[in-house]
């Protein structure tokens, strides 16, 4: 679904993603760096095949997409929870698509929202995500959110056809209490 919540935070804010959105998440995946960090996309899709990605998780009942935007109002990505409702947990999914954004403490901020919204709102036990070992900026950004290392998931992506390894991350709801 499309979460209808607003979340905003004093640099940018979550809000419901929207079709007019779509023309420039698949003009930034035409950035091979970007593609290979989020790890889900292959090449550059078509409008098409965004406007398919966009209505499946629409109609998916199990996952909250927000689009991300600055103070200003620019657009800078996007990020979804993966709910599984059975064990009150998620896998959280995030990109900041502008790389010129990155470093700039959005993605920290627009993950610590989440967090909240995951473990106020939502009530959620655990927060997950798994990451490329060597994709350290979001790594230290993890970090800084709450996040603990708890494994290293060897070999679980191929990158340009090689194995890399994936490191696994949680926030569990006691560690968001004593944040
Ligand atoms: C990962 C991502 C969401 C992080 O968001 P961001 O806005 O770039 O990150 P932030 O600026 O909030 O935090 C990054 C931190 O890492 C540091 N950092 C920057 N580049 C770094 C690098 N190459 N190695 C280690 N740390 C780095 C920054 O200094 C900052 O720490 P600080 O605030 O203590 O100085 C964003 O970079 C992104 O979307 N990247 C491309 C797609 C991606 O990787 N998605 C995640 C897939 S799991």
């Amino acid at each position: 679904m499309i979460s209808e919540s607003i979340l905003t935070a004093k640099t940018l804010r979550l809000r419901p993603a929207d079709e007019g959105d779509l023309v420039h998440f698949q003009r930034w995946l035409a950035d091979d760096e970007l593609r290979r960090w989020l790890g889900s996309v292959n090449e550059q899709p078509s409008i098409a095949e965004e406007y398919d990605w966009y209505m499946s998780k629409r109609q998916d009942p199990d996952t909250i997409l927000w689009s991300i935007e600055a103070a200003d109002g620019s657009l800078l990505g996007n990020v979804e929870l993966r709910l599984s409702p059975l064990n009150r947990r998620a896998e959280v999914g995030i990109g900041i698509f502008d790389r010129g954004q990155w470093g700039k403490g959005y993605g920290t901020e627009a993950m610590r929202l989440v967090l909240d919204f995951a473990f106020g709102e939502l009530k959620l036990n655990r927060v997950e995500l798994t990451t490329d070992e060597e994709n350290t900026r979001a790594i230290h950004s993890y970090e800084k959110c709450g996040f603990v290392r708890e494994g290293l998931l060897r070999e679980h992506r191929l990158v340009d056809g090689r194995p890399s390894d994936c490191v696994a991350m949680a926030v569990l709801r006691s560690d968001w209490e004593t944040r």
